[in-house]
């Protein structure tokens, strides 16, 4: 059996809030393998977005062990081996689409014929036509296509997405999930989406559900995929 991606003992990361302490991650134990396919639902402020921080190495626990088996050391991960794909609106302003898509493979010095990597990336997600678009210039919903196509480009180990449809409608929505798993069908690329919205969730194989910190698992049933 291979090597787990990403493991996690009994994890937990807690953050001092009004005097008091609250664990947004409590206590979670996971394995996530190559071509692991996961949604993590969960409401607002359950703790998904800690989680993947944690996941990918750019937060620290304050209880229990996050390892890479696969991977290696935590400060080696971001963005060539775990691509993370933020809440938040990441793009850099002064840089164009494609320059901001590119990033990935300049950082890891990729020796690829980076404009042609790059297109490819875009046209995944429908986004030829804004190459040559500065930040400012998109969508909320645009910058998180975008965001995507940047998480692709370097062909990541594992994929965390947070939220990526959380600015756009359903049908839209749809298209970017239909995409992206076309996409990553038949590789061994992991995806991780952090989710609120149960139809995201009923597109991947395994469901991570977290409630006040707290992690559970289940899986579709037989049949189902
Ligand atoms: N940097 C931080 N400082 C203090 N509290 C935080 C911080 N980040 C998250 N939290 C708290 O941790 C909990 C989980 O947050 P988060 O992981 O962002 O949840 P979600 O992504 O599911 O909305 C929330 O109660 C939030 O207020
Ligand atoms: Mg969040």
């Amino acid at each position: 059996m291979t090597d787990a991606l990403i493991e996690a003992q009994a994890v937990g990361r807690r953050y001092p809030q009004g005097g008091v302490s609250i664990a947004a991650v409590a206590s979670a134990t996971f394995r996530l393998r190559a071509g692991d396919r996961v949604a993590l639902l969960g409401r607002s402020g359950s703790g998904k977005s800690t989680l993947l921080h944690l996941m990918a190495g750019l937060d620290v626990p304050t209880s229990g062990t996050v390892t890479w088996p696969a991977l290696g050391r935590a400060d080696t991960l971001l963005p060539e081996k775990i691509a993370l794909v933020f809440q938040a609106p990441s793009l850099l302003e002064p840089l164009m689409v494609s320059e901001n898509v590119a990033l990935p493979l300049l950082m890891a010095k990729a020796t690829c014929d980076i404009d042609r990597v790059v297109m490819a990336a875009l046209a995944t997600f429908g986004l030829e036509n804004l190459a040559r678009k500065l930040p400012e210039e998109l969508s909320g919903g645009q910058m998180q296509r975008v965001a995507m196509a940047r998480a692709i480009v370097g062909t990541p180990c594992v994929i965390l997405a947070d939220e990526p449809t959380g600015q756009l409608d359903q049908p839209t929505g749809r298209v970017l999930l239909d995409a992206l798993l076309a996409h990553l069908a038949g590789t061994d690329t992991a995806l991780v989406i952090a989710t609120h919205d149960p139809a995201v969730a009923e597109r991947m194989e395994r469901i991570w559900h977290m409630e006040h910190g707290t992690l559970t698992e289940t899986v579709h049933g037989a049949g189902t995929l």
